[in-house]
Order: C-alpha cells, then structure tokens, then sequence
C-alpha cells in the first residue's frame, strides 16, 4: 500500500487521514500545534468508537485503521511517502513556505497536493522546484462523509501527476471530478447563485428568508434552504467565499457578494455556531413561519434555478469541467437534488433563456447575461444530453 502524509491536522487533515487510512493507507499527520494533534487523535478515536456502536465497522477494524495513523509535529518522517496532502491555512505565502521545506523531505517521485478551496494552484505550485508532480485535491467537508472530490491539474502539473493522483483518490471510494485551476473550480463557482440570487430577492423585498429557503426545499427539492444553508456552513465563511470569488473574477458582477450577508458577518449573527445568524438558535426561540404562496414560491425557485443553471452552463461553454463532472459535483458535493444540466434539459433550454432574458430586460445587469452555449443551444435545437 502506498503511504501518505497530511500537512495540517485541523478538521480538513484530520478527515482526509481517516479517508486514506480506512482504504488501507499509512499517514503520517503532522501539525505545528501539539494541541491540534492530541485533539485531531482524540476526534479520530471518538469517530472510530461512535461507527463501532452503530455496527458500521468492528472493534478490530477499528484499531486496525487508527493503527495505520501516526501523529507527529516533525515532517521528517514525510520522507517515504507516495503522496502528501497539504491542509493548512488558507494562506499562500504560508502555503507556499510550507511547500517548499516539504519537497526537501519527500522523494523525487512523491506527489504533492493541496486542499486549497480558493488560492490558485498555479500559484501556490510555482513554489516547488518541480511543480509537475503538484496537483490540487480538493476535499469537502466532512471529507469522511462527502463523498466528492474535485481534481485539479494546474498549468504546470504533468498528465501522469493528475492521473495518478485521481486513481488513488478513487481508490479510497470517492468520486472524482476534474476541474479547471480557476476560482471555485466547479462547487464553490456553480453554487454561487443558490446564495447570491437568493439574498438579492430578499433586499429586493421579494420574500422574507424563511419564505425563500421554504420555496427552494418545498417546491425546488433542495435539503436545505439557502439561507439554513449559510447558517450552517457561517455566514463569515460563506461570505469570505463569495468575496474570493468575485475578486479573482475581475470583479466580474455575477459574483457581487451583497451587503446583507456582509453585515450580518460583520454583527457577529455567524449562524448555528454564534447561536445566530438569519434564524435565532437560542432554545426556546419562535420559529419564523414562511407564506406558502405557491405562486410567489415559483417564482423563487425559477429564478434561482434559471441562474444556477446559466451557471453551470457557462462552466461547461468555458471547459472548466465535462458535462457529466458539472452534473456529478453538484449532485455528490453539495447534495443537489438533480445535475443542473440534466435539469436544464428538462425545463427545456428555451425556458433557461428566456427565463435569463426576461431578468437581463428587467434589471440591465451583466450578473444576468445568459450563457453564449443556451443561446447557441436555443438556436440549434439542442440539448445537454
Ligand atoms: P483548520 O484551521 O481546521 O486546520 C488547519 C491546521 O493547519 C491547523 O491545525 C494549524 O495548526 C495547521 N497548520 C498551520 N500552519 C502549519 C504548518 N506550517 N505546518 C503544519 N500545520 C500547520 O483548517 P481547515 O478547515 O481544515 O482547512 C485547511 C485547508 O483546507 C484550507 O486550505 C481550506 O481552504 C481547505 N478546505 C477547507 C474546507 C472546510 O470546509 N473547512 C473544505 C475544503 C477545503
């Protein structure tokens, strides 16, 4: 079995541990804070007794699997691994100091990755002396329990560095998706608007956020409102992402991060994790009711939808990813009820154009210019599949 090493025991290394070492893996898992490391070991043992208990695994499974993994703040023992997976700060001048000390104790042949969810891999790759066997895995979190993972090859990485890197990432049964180094790669782009349009509609009065994340689960299918859906991921994070985004799009105004989130960020109303965020946490609070308004409920739901659908779309006119892997890590990484494209098919590409025409004629914003490839696809009679 090939051995791996994670940098950063923070909640992305230590599931990516546990990913790699219940398919049988050595890891090594380091991290400058001792703390972290005792924590990240006690989490691991408490996640091994708690699938013990529901008889998902048994006890010598278990022990086995914790076995494989060592705890360590020294990267030498980085040494004799096939692959290493970087999951430390979001910082690329941190990133990049960490990449380079890593390269001196890792073989000539060892891959080396990282988790990144928003720096740009070429960027943090121009770091290694042979930044051909450096390539972007990007897990979501929880990495044990999602089961997608995004693949992304920067200018500079070799064809048998992805190749590799993809095998051995299927092989700890996950599914994997290819995407383009560009902002986002493909969840964190495609998913934009199921934030964003939603926020828009609600400074534009249209509907209140209870009503809005009531339309979208009730009428749309989705787990989880949009605005649940902040409060649970925190609305600082969310909001951090989208304004990433935006800036490493030129600014381009599809991504226009909005004022509302941003205040609420600013308050302190994180979400579940502050106890506050679009909803009240505290025990005991009155629910907020949504107005079941079939009609106005639609109409949330189309446009959203029409937006996110432009969205994947346009990554596909783009190359960013095939249609099957657009569809994949939509359905796989953030649990949306059907592949946007799939879904595009079936409310009909005329219905996404108009539909996004209908809101350029309205507003005269370029954020709802419609994708060149539903345009060309209306004319030509076409479908995604
Ligand atoms: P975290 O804050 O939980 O863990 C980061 C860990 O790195 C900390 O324990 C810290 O002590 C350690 N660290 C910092 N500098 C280090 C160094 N020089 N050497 C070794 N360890 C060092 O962060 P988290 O959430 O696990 O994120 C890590 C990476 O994964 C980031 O790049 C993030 O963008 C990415 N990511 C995060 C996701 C999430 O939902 N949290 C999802 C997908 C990717």
């Amino acid at each position: 079995m090939p051995k791996l090493s994670v940098i950063g025991a923070g909640t992305m290394g230590t599931g990516i541990a546990q990913v790699a070492a219940t398919a049988g893996w050595d890891v090594v898992i380091n991290d400058t804070n001792s703390d972290i490391l005792e924590k990240s070991s006690a989490s691991l043992v408490k996640v091994m007794n708690r699938l013990v208990e529901k008889e998902k695994i048994d006890q010598a499974t278990a022990d086995k699997i914790l076995g494989r993994i060592d705890f360590t703040e020294d990267q030498q023992y980085f040494e004799n691994s096939d692959l290493a997976i970087e999951a430390i700060v979001e910082n690329l001048e941190i990133k990049q100091k960490v990449f380079k000390a890593v390269e001196e104790i890792v073989r000539e042949d060892t891959i080396i990755a990282s988790n990144t969810s928003s720096l740009s891999l070429a960027s943090i790759g121009s770091a290694l002396k042979d930044p051909s066997r450096f390539v972007g895995i990007h897990f979501f979190n929880p990495a044990p329990l999602m089961p997608l993972v995004e693949i992304i090859p920067a200018v500079q990485t070799a064809e048998a560095t992805t190749k590799q890197a993809k095998d051995w990432v299927d092989s700890w049964k996950k599914l994997t998706v290819l995407a383009k180094d560009t902002p986002g790669f493909i969840v964190n782009r495609v998913a934009r608007p199921f934030y964003g349009e939603s926020l828009r509609m609600y400074e534009e009065g249209i509907a209140d956020f209870v009503t809005i994340d009531w339309a979208m689960k009730e009428l749309g299918g989705f787990r989880m409102g949009p605005f649940e859906l902040m409060d649970f991921i925190g609305n600082d994070i969310n909001y951090t992402v989208t304004e990433t985004v935006f800036a490493s799009f030129f600014y381009d105004p599809r991504y226009r991060p909005s004022f509302t989130q941003k205040r609420m960020s600013e308050a302190g109303f994180l979400g579940r994790k502050s106890g506050r965020g679009y909803y009240d946490y505290a025990e005991g609070a009155e629910k907020p009711q949504p107005k079941k308004d079939e009609q106005l409920g639609q109409a949330i739901l189309d446009r959203t939808l029409a937006m996110l659908i432009n969205e994947a779309a346009d990554a596909l006119f783009l190359n960013i990813a095939s249609r099957e892997d657009i569809d994949t890590a939509m359905t796989k990484g953030v649990n949306y009820p059907k592949g946007l494209l799939k879904w595009a098919d079936e409310k009909g590409i005329d219905w996404c154009v108009e539909k996004m025409d209908a809101l350029y004629d309205e507003y005269r914003e370029d954020r709802y210019r419609c994708s060149p490839l539903l345009r060309r696809m209306k004319e030509e009679g076409k479908t995604f599949y």
